[in-house]
């Protein structure tokens, strides 16, 4: 009787998140990117869909060094989604993750993968709680149309990494006014997260080819994953608590919202 469905043990088998905004460059690819390779490195394996019709991820799987333990299932238009979500199930994954285009017109093509949480990437300006507030709208929508609940939480992404901003204040507090949920961690801004598209594979293969900052970039995905897992009811809060961002590591604590 008015269970919450994340509770349930089918849903807390098989997490399910999508990355929806109506902006495109909000940070949608890499977040999900960031989420499936922070997921991988806990034990998890993943499937993920790209709903984007230039294929991010799947250009990414094209790369050599792509994990075992991450799928990639295209679905270009919306019509393949169903097709791309019975594709990715059948990897048995723990985690399924949705990647979508950026645009202004958003629709619910999303629900086709029955998300329990979406994830809306926002960059760090007052400007941009407006399209959270349509997103949450949407998600609304979306819940009417599923008839079961959706979790929703903003996500800031390509934070500065050194100063945090005012206008940072200034969008969590407008997010906190409307009721938006946002998770405790952002993600700054930051080469290494570029490079995964560059290179392919996953954090390990930064770290062999050189790259600046994987130790950081770690950190911040680990905390991250925890924040969503959080979120999402599947870890106890202190378990959540920041992956413990060493002294040695300011950025990532930068990346902790208050
Ligand atoms: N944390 C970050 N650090 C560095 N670069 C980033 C970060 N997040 C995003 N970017 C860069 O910003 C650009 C847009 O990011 P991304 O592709 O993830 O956004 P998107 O929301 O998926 O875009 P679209 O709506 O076009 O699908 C890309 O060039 C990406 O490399
Ligand atoms: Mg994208």
């Amino acid at each position: 009787m008015g269970a919450d469905p994340l509770r349930r043990p089918e849903v807390l088998r098989l997490p399910t998140v999508a990355f929806v905004s109506p902006k495109g460059g909000a940070g949608k690819t890499t977040a999900s990117m960031l989420l499936a390779l922070g997921l991988v490195e806990q034990g998890h394996k993943v499937a993920m869909i790209d709903a984007d019709p230039n294929k991010p991820l799947v250009h990414w799987a094209s790369l050599p060094g792509r994990p075992n333990a991450i799928s990639v299932h295209a679905a270009p238009f919306e019509m393949d989604l169903p097709d791309a979500l019975r594709e990715a199930n059948g990897k048995k994954p723990d985690w399924i993750i949705l990647d979508t285009e950026g645009s202004a017109r958003v629709g619910l093509s999303f629900t086709a993968v029955k998300p329990d949480l979406v994830i809306t990437p926002l960059a760090s300006s007052a400007l941009e709680a407006l399209q959270a507030l349509k997103m949450a709208e949407i998600v609304g929508n979306a819940e009417k149309k599923l008839r079961r609940p959706i979790k929703h939480a903003c996500l800031l992404t390509r934070l500065p990494a050194a100063v945090r901003p005012k206008s940072l204040k200034g969008i969590v507090e407008q997010l906190r006014i409307n009721n938006i949920a946002i998770l405790p961690t952002g993600i700054i801004e930051k080469e290494a997260f570029r490079m995964i598209f560059a290179l392919g594979g996953d954090l390990a293969t930064l770290e062999k080819n050189g790259v600046y900052g994987v130790g950081q970039a770690r950190t911040i995905a680990h905390t991250y994953v925890n924040a969503v897992k959080e979120f999402m009811g599947l870890l106890a809060p202190k378990e959540a608590e920041p992956a413990m961002a060493p002294a040695s590591q300011p950025q990532a604590i930068e990346g902790r919202l208050g």
